[in-house]
């Protein structure tokens, strides 16, 4: 297949790069060549920056791909050029979504039938991807734009450019306890960047995907607890859990989110059996697995960071103490 994918160095990109390449599939990228990566030999790269679109319909518009996977429009002004230049020009145009399109609602999985949000509420992030989601859908209703689209949850693994698993990578090799709020019970499914690269591609090649929204996330529910015993056995080593409430310690809920990456005050969970039964995607990487391998990654990169702020940890850890 020959594939274009906009961005391609930084994260689930880089990772779709390798999974391309090693099918042996002819692979472009289109960035800024400012995300440094190591990537495979043969594959071709595009600079452009994608909000000057007069260059990005110079350089692409024209060409003719398989495959077009969007890894990283943010706004409906990302994606409307790429509707122009590739309708008619691709046999699968595939867009990385989030799954925060969905309104939040506390019945659980969610569905790719769900209702989504209609403003910016829940934030301006999940509302934009949401107008690209409707722009696309509405391309396909209009010309049949084969558009498919995947919502992840949260996304784990090597590279992963979001401070999540590293968060909690950096408190265990430095010795100090993680702080999580409330009582750790809550649910959450992780996905492993390697399964959603491989989710991607069956968007591009399985004719079942076309005019379709797929969740992704880890098979698998896990409290939050039993999360972070996997996290310690990643290590190999383990450091004290410190619960809290927030209100105890007199800090917010935007606080809370700078020493704890995750939603707390509701579960995560996506059902993910729609991509099974359409598309034949079976997770490959258990939560166990992929979470060595970003831990791996994670030494070996060096990626540690050596001056952190623990000071709202610490407030958290004294009033947690003062409490038992
Ligand atoms: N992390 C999660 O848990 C999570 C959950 C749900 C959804 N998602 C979605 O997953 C995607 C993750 O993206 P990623 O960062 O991993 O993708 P990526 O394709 O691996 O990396 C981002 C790429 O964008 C390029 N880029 C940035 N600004 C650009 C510009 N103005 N013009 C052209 N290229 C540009 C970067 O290269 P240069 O800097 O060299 O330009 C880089 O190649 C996003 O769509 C996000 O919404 C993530």
């Amino acid at each position: 297949m020959k594939a274009l994918l906009m961005g391609g160095t930084r994260f689930v990109g880089l990772h779709l790069v390798w999974e391309l390449a090693r099918a042996g599939h002819d692979v472009t990228i289109v960035n800024r060549g400012q995300t440094p990566a190591s990537l495979p030999d043969g594959v071709r790269r595009i600079t452009c920056d994608r909000k000057d679109h007069a260059s990005l319909r110079r350089l692409l518009s024209g060409k003719e791909f398989d495959a077009v996977f969007d890894i990283m429009a943010y706004v409906p002004g990302d994606t409307r050029p790429l509707i122009d230049i590739f309708d008619g020009h691709c046999g699968r145009f595939v867009q990385v979504s989030t799954g925060s399109v969905y309104k939040s609602v506390d019945i659980f999985p969610w569905k790719e039938d769900f209702a989504k949000i209609t403003d910016n509420s829940q934030g301006d992030y999940g509302y934009n991807k949401q107008l690209i989601e409707e722009m696309l859908l509405e391309a396909h209703a209009r010309t049949g734009f084969p558009v498919a689209m995947i919502r992840p949850g949260y996304i784990y693994g090597p590279h992963n450019s979001v401070y999540r698993e590293s968060l909690f990578f950096d408190r265990v090799v430095k010795g100090r306890p993680v702080v999580i709020p409330g009582d750790g019970s809550y649910l959450t499914c992780f996905g492993y960047v390697d399964d959603l690269a491989r989710l991607l591609v069956l968007c591009a090649t399985r004719k079942e995907a076309v005019g379709q929204a797929f969740n992704f996330s880890g098979e698998f529910a896990v409290p939050m607890n039993d999360y972070m015993e996997k996290v310690f056995a990643a290590c190999g080593t383990r450091v004290p859990l410190v619960h809290f409430r927030p209100e105890e310690v007199g800090i917010t809920d935007a606080d809370v989110h700078k020493v704890f990456p995750y939603r707390w005050r509701s579960q995560t969970l996506r059902d993910t059996s729609k991509a099974v039964y359409l598309l034949g995607y079976k997770e490959q990487v258990s939560l166990d697995e992929g979470l060595k391998e970003a831990f791996k990654w994670f030494v070996q990169a060096g990626v540690e960071r050596k001056s952190i702020d623990f000071s709202l940890e610490d407030r958290i850890i004294q009033a947690a103490s003062a409490r038992c």
